[in-house]
């Protein structure tokens, strides 16, 4: 057994796991988070990304153990006071969902992806940069749709108040 702790969604969290206790089974079996899904056992879909020190990761190839110390930031934690991320609002104009299993996933790896093409996304990069998240209703467009509109309206300087 490993006693672990990390701060979850901004709050701390300690726990005794098993070694081989996956992050996406503590987030979901430990934590209730279960808006962090588990979408294939062969690391391919990223329906269970979520960040660890603001990075997207599949937490289905990492140990829990492994984010002890870390930040871990789930679906759950985007909206910050009763409003959505503005990817999650780009998701929801741009009907970026249909079944929305792959959603949460999609949403997280696209929360970072913006962080890291500050100067703006094309398409092309989107479509790239998504490969590692399947959806299996393949409804691509609209979460490409969704994703650089998100971007766009996030690079855009806030207005002095
Ligand atoms: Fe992690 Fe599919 S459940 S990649
Ligand atoms: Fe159904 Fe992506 S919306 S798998």
């Amino acid at each position: 057994m490993a006693d672990i702790s990390m701060v979850i969604n901004g709050r701390e969290v300690r726990g005794s796991v098993e070694d081989r206790t996956l992050l996406v089974h503590f987030l979901r079996e430990h934590q209730g988070l279960t808006g962090t899904h588990v979408g294939c056992d062969t690391s391919q879909c990223g329906a269970c990304v979520v960040h660890v020190d603001g990075k997207a990761v599949k937490s289905c190839t990492m140990l829990a153990a492994q984010a002890s110390g870390s930040e871990v930031t789930t679906i759950e934690g985007l909206a910050k006071d009763g409003h959505l991320h503005p990817v999650q609002a780009a998701f929801k104009e741009h009907h970026g969902l249909q079944c929305g299993f792959c959603t949460p996933g999609m949403i997280m790896a696209a929360v970072d992806m913006i962080r890291r093409y500050p100067g703006g996304l094309d398409e092309k990069t989107v479509r790239a940069e998504l490969e590692g998240n399947i959806c299996r209703c393949t409804g691509y467009h609209n979460i490409v749709k969704a994703v650089l509109a998100a971007s766009e309206a996030m690079s855009k300087p806030a207005v002095a108040a």
